[in-house]
This record gives C-alpha cells, sequence and structure tokens, in this order.
C-alpha cells in the first residue's frame, strides 16, 4: 500500500511516544530492579505524600479516560466513590482482554507489571482501598507467574502488605494495610463486562448485574468498587511522576495523554505502537511499513471486533475518542485490525459472529436468539445458500439486539453487521448472485508471521 506522509514526518521518534513500553526491549523487563532503574515507584512516592482527594483531583485534571473501551474519565470514576461510609472499598482492575483483535493488556503485563503494580497502589491510597484485585484472562498462564512475581516482589520491597511494615520500609507513618489478589478467571468473554466480571470474582458464573446501583455504590461484596483497566491504572504512575502539563502536552482537549495502538493483520510489521492519542492509522502504518507489501487495505476495526469498520477513506481519521466517533465508529481498545483486498467481508463477519453467539452468555433474548439467527444466515449467505431478502434480515436482527440487549456485548455483535453492510453490501450480493464466495480462500487467511517480528513494534 502507498502511504503518503512527507519524508521525516512520519519518523518513530517524531509520532510515538513510548511511556508504558519504553523499556519492554530490555532484557528482564519485567523485574523490579529494571523498572525502579526507570523511575520505578516515583509516582507512588508522591501520591502517597499527598491526601487522597488530591490524588483523584490530579488524575481527574489530567483528563485520563479509561482505556478498556468506553473511554469513561478515570479520575471521575474514582471520585464516585462514597467517603466516611465505614465500608471496605475495592479496586479490581479488569485484565480479562478477550476481545478479538484487543491485545494490548497482556503483552503490557507480560514486559512491565509493575506499572500496574504501582498504579493500584495509587488507586487505592485515592480511594482509601486495602485490598484490590486483578481479574486475568486464565489462558495466559505466563503472564499469570510474571504477575504473581512481581506482587510478590512488590511486598518484599514493602509497597504491598501489613501496615507496620509498609510504614517502616516507605518511611511513612501514614499507611495502612494494603493487599493484592491476583485472580485467573476461566477464560469467558463476559466475564470482562465490568458487572459479569465481580459475580466471576465472588464465584458465582459470571453474567451481567442489573444496574444501578452501580459498582461504585454496590460493587464487589456489596462494597463500593472501582473497576478499571490494566492500561488505564498502569497509565497514572507517569502522571504522578510527570505533572498533567506534560501528559496533556500529548493527544487533544478532550482525548489527552498517550496509549498503546495495536496494529495487527494484513500489516508488514504487527506490533504495540504507543503514541499520543489523535494519531492516525495512516501514520501508524507508513512508520511500520504499511500493509503487507503487494496489497492495499480494505477495512479495519478501530478498537476490536465490536467497534464498527471503517475502511480505507478514514485513514486520516484521528485515533481518538471523538474523531473516530465522528467517522461513526469508536475507539474501542484501539485494536486496529488491518485486513487487505484478499479477505472475504462476509467471511470475516461470520468468524466474528460465530464468537458473539458463542459468548453470549444467554441470560437476554436479543442477543441469546440474535446471535444465533444471525449466524445461520451468514453461514448460508458465506456457503452461496442465501437470499436477497436476507440481507434486510441480518439488518433487522442486528438493529433488535443493537441497543435492547442487558450488555454491550449485544451492541458488540451488531456493529460489525450494520458496519459491513453499510461498507460492502454488494460483496454480500455477490455471494449470494455468484453462489458463493468469490474469494480465494487459501490467499484470504492472516499473512503468516514474519519471523523478523517482535510482536513488540516499534516502541521507541
Ligand atoms: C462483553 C464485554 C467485555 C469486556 N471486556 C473487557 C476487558 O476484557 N477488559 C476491560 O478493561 N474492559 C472490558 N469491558 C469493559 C468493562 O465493562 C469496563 O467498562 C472497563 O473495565 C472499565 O475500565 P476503564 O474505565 O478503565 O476503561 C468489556 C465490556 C463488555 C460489554
Ligand atoms: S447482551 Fe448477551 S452477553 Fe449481555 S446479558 Fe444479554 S445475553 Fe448476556
Amino acid at each position: 500500500m502507498t502511504v503518503t506522509v512527507e519524508r521525516g514526518e512520519s519518523s518513530p521518534e517524531k509520532l510515538l511516544a513510548p511511556v508504558l513500553s519504553s523499556f519492554w526491549d530490555e532484557s528482564q523487563s519485567w523485574t523490579m530492579e529494571t523498572y525502579l532503574r526507570h523511575d520505578g515507584y516515583e509516582g507512588m512516592r508522591r501520591a502517597l505524600a499527598m491526601a487522597p482527594d488530591d490524588v483523584i483531583a490530579l488524575v481527574k485534571d489530567s483528563g485520563l479516560r479509561g482505556r478498556g473501551g468506553a473511554g469513561f474519565p478515570t479520575g471521575m470514576k474514582w471520585q464516585f466513590i462514597p467517603q466516611g461510609d465505614g465500608k471496605p472499598h475495592y479496586l479490581v482492575v479488569n485484565a480479562d482482554e478477550s476481545e478479538p483483535g484487543t491485545c494490548k493488556d497482556i503483552p503490557l503485563l507480560f514486559a512491565n507489571p509493575h506499572a500496574l503494580i504501582e498504579g493500584m497502589v495509587i488507586a487505592c491510597h485515592a480511594i482509601r482501598s486495602q485490598h484490590a484485585f486483578i481479574y486475568l484472562r486464565g489462558e495466559v498462564v505466563p503472564v499469570l507467574r510474571r504477575l504473581h512475581e512481581a506482587v510478590r516482589e512488590a511486598y518484599e520491597a514493602g509497597y504491598l502488605g501489613k501496615a507496620d511494615a509498609r510504614r517502616q520500609k516507605l518511611g511513612l507513618a501514614d499507611l495502612p494495610d494494603l493487599e493484592i489478589t491476583v485472580h485467573a478467571g476461566a477464560g469467558a468473554y463476559i466475564c470482562g463486562e465490568e458487572t459479569a466480571l465481580l459475580d466471576s470474582l465472588e464465584g458465582r458464573r459470571g453474567q451481567p448485574r442489573l444496574r444501578p446501583p452501580f459498582p461504585a455504590v454496590a460493587g464487589l461484596y456489596a462494597c463500593p468498587t472501582v473497576v478499571n483497566n490494566v492500561e488505564s491504572i498502569a497509565s497514572v504512575p507517569a502522571i504522578l511522576t510527570k505533572g498533567n502539563e506534560w501528559f496533556r502536552s500529548m493527544g487533544s482537549e478532550k482525548s489527552p495523554g498517550f496509549t498503546l495502538y495495536s496494529l495487527s493483520g494484513h500489516v508488514a510489521a504487527p506490533g504495540q505502537y504507543e503514541g499520543p492519542l489523535g494519531i492516525t492509522l495512516r501514520q501508524l502504518l507508513d512508520m511500520s511499513g504499511g500493509i503487507r507489501p503487494g496489497h492495499r487495505l480494505k477495512f479495519w476495526t478501530p478498537g476490536g471486533s465490536s467497534t464498527p469498520l471503517l475502511t480505507e477513506e478514514h485513514l486520516d481519521v484521528p485515533l481518538d475518542y471523538e474523531g473516530v466517533g465522528a467517522a461513526g465508529s469508536m475507539l474501542g481498545t484501539k485494536a486496529l485490525q488491518c485486513f487487505d483486498e484478499t479477505t472475504c467481508v462476509v467471511r470475516a463477519v461470520t468468524r466474528w459472529t460465530e464468537f458473539y453467539a458463542h459468548e453470549s452468555c444467554g441470560k437476554c433474548t436479543p442477543c441469546r436468539e440474535g446471535t444465533y439467527w444471525l449466524v445461520q444466515l451468514l453461514r448460508d449467505i458465506e456457503a452461496g445458500k442465501g437470499r436477497m431478502e436476507d440481507l434486510a434480515k441480518l439488518a433487522d436482527i442486528a438493529d433488535n439486539i443493537n441497543g435492547k440487549s442487558f450488555c454491550a456485548l449485544g451492541d458488540g455483535a451488531a456493529s460489525p453487521i450494520f458496519s459491513s453492510l453499510k461498507y460492502f453490501k454488494e460483496e454480500y450480493e455477490q455471494h449470494i448472485t455468484g453462489g458463493g464466495c468469490p474469494f480465494d480462500p487459501a490467499k484470504s487467511t492472516v499473512w503468516a508471521d514474519d519471523p523478523s517480528s517482535t510482536h513488540l513494534g516499534v516502541t521507541a
């Protein structure tokens, strides 16, 4: 693919802003020793010397928005926790990361787990919590081991543990107990939905809860709870260390700061690219070698499979919450899955819809039944057994799921249907009139891994 950015403008040094990923390429990047060499736990020391409400005010003023998908302001979420209520408060970190295409939290935890732990100590101080949980997607055993080891190191250093030990080791007179529990989930996408996650953490089957009450009032064990994404919490220490002015020097007024973009699919160099909010896909492709040689971009997701598809015409959309919203999609988790012209859009949407039907928890009818019927129709169309009226039926079923389901999984399932019909209706029709898929399946698979790719991408 040819991309047009003036020479020099697209150099990684100019466009990227590695913070969380700044030393991922060092050997033993995950250890406490490495983290301390990179100003690790400085933000925590500053925060612990501040009043909790001042920490909340600082994070609120930074403009940091949650990186789990919805972009809710992090400081505001912390402020919702009632104070002086006499109940335990909990911090729960959402590390379930199961959305197709989304792959930032797992590499972050693998390469730099202490950024999360430091962020958790700061957040617990701010919301006056003495017990925090990390709910990790259970399949990623190497990350689980690494997290356990990092938490052990933090206990040993006195950043976590009993009040006496913490006070002694940190030289601060007024510190409470602080415990972190690492919990491995059993592998269900719905357990990433924050209230289903809380049910699962309590030992029940993970299904979304009716709101209100919201977790800030009645969350884990019916106590005030903050649920935040891994990247949201891991971004906090740098804000404490370097300040709001620095943070706001990146991104835009409403979407400030740096973030991890995960480039995947038919690209020359897949990986994590940490840059300011508002960077464009064209810039990211330009600096990373573009779409695989000899091919051109056909469609892409800005933030995982539940965010509406975009096309080549959206290459210059600023990748921030407002920019992607104005283009008719959502920034979501910034999982930029790129598909070239060899990909059958019907095939891709069928695979995603099968995922949603499989992961639907079954609690509400529109999603449980609707995703099942979407799959039946899509499989028929893909196999050349569809009828023209099926296209209206697809849109109708998606419409009956979207906004009418109990949780956002249903909306996510409807997204690829609506957006693919919007941009690629002709391709659906071709499958129907031509009696099957016009693409050669051998050519439409995701490109084989390039052995020279590190999967960390360009980080510095
Ligand atoms: C089906 C579904 C799956 C989700 N999976 C995740 C996930 O894996 N990680 C995550 O942080 N948020 C996930 N979310 C969003 C969470 O419900 C919640 O909004 C998020 O953890 C809040 O964190 P933040 O404010 O820091 O962004 C999911 C939502 C839905 C509906
Ligand atoms: S929308 Fe789907 S996943 Fe969410 S509650 Fe309803 S059935 Fe369960």
